[in-house]
């Protein structure tokens, strides 16, 4: 057993920028807008969308970007709403449910919680809610 690093509680990681500091919430949202979808270093440092959801929260998730294809890193294409793998052309919807293969399931899930001006991501054990379905990453 490794604990985390970070302080996370429960297989927790805190979401870290690309220069791996941590992100402060409220600069993020200072510095981004409403449905923007921004990476950042998830729990065991997947590359993670966190949702800008309002001018003052984000959403209680976030998104794993790597594609369940063969796992390339899907950009997030603002212009389609759209999550689009530049390897072999599967499509995620803005909540990261796949609209079109070959990538074979949507995108994976964490929790998205604030504590003390950080994120802290979590595992999602729970239903996924894009499709009602048990995670098939957990
Ligand atoms: Fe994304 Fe193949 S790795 S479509």
């Amino acid at each position: 057993f490794i604990p985390p690093a970070t302080g996370g509680a429960g297989g927790g990681a805190t979401a870290k920028d690309e220069l791996g500091d941590d992100v402060s919430v409220s600069k993020f949202l200072e510095s981004h807008n409403v449905g923007d979808r921004t990476l950042v270093q998830g729990l065991k440092g997947d590359p993670t969308y966190i949702v800008v959801e309002s001018k003052e929260a984000i959403a209680d998730y976030g998104i794993n970007a790597i594609c369940t294809h063969l796992g390339c890193v899907v950009p997030w294409n603002v212009a389609e709403n759209k999550f689009k793998c530049p390897c072999h052309g599967s499509q995620y919807d803005a909540t990261g449910k796949v609209v079109r293969g070959p990538a074979p399931r949507s995108l994976a899930l964490a929790h998205a919680n604030v504590n003390d001006d950080k994120i802290v991501l979590t595992p999602w054990t729970e239903t996924d809610f894009r499709t009602n379905e048990e995670p098939w990453w957990s």
